[in-house]
């Protein structure tokens, strides 16, 4: 079962009334798709998953977002997610039963890219091959990245592999869509040589399908894409993914959604999306970022046994109203990581008409820590309340007291 926490409306777009079809969902994904079954079964036109690897590893979360790779010293860090299994059989049991529930979800006519590495990506395809049928494997893709690594014994790791899987025969696939211009040395060719091709003249105005190797910079190299949130994938990986298996409308999920690279894909694309993790500090992330980067009000609804949010202790200070704004007070701001306004406050669904996330460090533009005070309009003492979050997890709402 799902329990509406918040509606949000990213800077007040659409409050109160536009319709919010776009989830982000806080739980064990095979409750929630447990969940989604009644209304959805049949129903998502993509799923893109990027489990934990089996790599048998912590992956601590940083505090903050454009902090300095370079210098590791100056990192806060926090709680991220762990990726460790007794042993190979419980972590592919973990990833069976939630294979087999997105296939349940899946339209007759979508896909899945499950996206791993050397680790168990050769078990998952056998797992696969059983719920899809080994004549359903669309592709299998290899992302490739660079990057400084530890390993002197080996040549160094750096790919990982996507598998794509159909439910039919009868899938989307956009080819126009994601078509790449082709290399300047093939257009100088072609124009030299009516010849090179071997018979074979491609259009080379159009560009070329992308091969099934795929090379972007991981997201350590992108400053403005960080999130702080561990094993964050490139946007424009997902990018990619989106506009060749889905059309604009369709609703595409992810099930392991970490920081919500997927989820800022599609509604940049204009998909609708589910994005769910069991991780406060994952969906918190998301909210934050799908706010910055979505015009589209979203529900943040949370499984029946999700661990409760941390809740932060002995707040004396209280916001208050000034001038159409509403105004944190310095007690209040300290180790602020966000926070939004309900105007109109029921004491169980909030409803964010406006909020504030922390900003980019490397901007230098954008000021060095969270505003103090959101503008509204329509707001009263007595009826709005303010929820804020701060760095370390903890999360609260404040009632804005009434006159007297
Ligand atoms: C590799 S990360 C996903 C990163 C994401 N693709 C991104 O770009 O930020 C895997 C995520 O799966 C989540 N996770 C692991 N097991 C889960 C489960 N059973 N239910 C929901 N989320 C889970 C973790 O909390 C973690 O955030």
């Amino acid at each position: 079962m799902l329990r509406p926490d918040s509606l949000i409306f990213p800077h007040g777009s659409g409050y109160p009334d536009a319709a919010a079809s776009n989830q982000v969902i806080l739980g064990d994904n095979l409750k929630v798709m447990a969940a989604l079954e009644a209304e959805l079964t049949g129903k998502i036109n993509l799923i893109y998953v990027d489990p934990p690897f089996f790599t048998n590893k912590h992956f601590a979360a940083r505090i903050g977002r454009g902090e300095d790779s370079r210098r590791p010293q100056d990192w806060q860090l926090a709680a991220g997610y762990p990726d460790h299994w007794p042993n190979l059989d419980a972590y592919l049991d973990m990833l069976y039963a939630r294979l087999q529930a997105m296939y349940r979800l899946l339209a007759p006519d979508g896909t899945l890219y499950l996206h791993l590495d050397w680790h168990a990506s050769a078990y998952a395809r056998i797992l696969l091959d059983e719920i899809f049928g080994p004549d359903r494997l669309l592709n299998e893709i290899v992302w490739v990245y660079h990057g400084p690594s530890p390993i002197r014994s080996a040549f160094n790791r750096k790919h990982d592999t996507i598998l794509v899987y159909t439910k039919s025969d009868q899938y989307t696939f956009n080819v126009d869509a994601v078509r790449l211009p082709y290399d300047p040395v093939t257009i100088k060719t072609f124009a030299s040589s009516a010849r090179a091709g071997f018979g074979k003249v491609p259009d080379l105005e159009r560009g070329k399908v992308p091969e099934d190797w795929w090379y972007f910079p991981v997201v350590a190299r992108l400053h403005n894409e960080r999130t702080g949130y561990p094993t964050q994938k490139p946007l424009a990986l997902l990018e990619r993914i989106i506009l060749a298996s889905s059309n604009p409308g369709d609703l595409v999920a992810d099930f392991f959604g970490g920081s919500g690279t997927t989820a800022a894909a599609a509604s940049l694309h204009g998909r609708r999306f589910i994005s769910t993790d069991g991780a406060w500090r994952a969906v918190q992330t998301q909210i934050s970022r799908l706010v910055e980067t979505t015009r589209q009000p979203f529900q943040f609804n949370l499984e029946a046994s999700a661990p409760a949010s941390p809740i932060a202790a002995g707040q004396t200070a209280l916001p208050f109203i000034q001038d159409g704004q509403v105004i944190l007070p310095p007690a209040l701001l300290a180790d602020l990581d966000y926070w939004e306004v309900d105007p109109s406050y029921d004491g169980q669904v909030f409803c964010s008409a406006a909020q504030a996330v922390r900003p980019h460090k490397h901007r230098a533009t954008a000021p060095a820590v969270l505003p103090d005070r959101l503008s509204l309009a329509g707001l009263e003492p007595g009826r709005a309340a303010v929820r804020l979050v701060r760095i370390d997890g903890g999360r609260f709402v404040i009632e804005i007291p009434g006159a007297g």
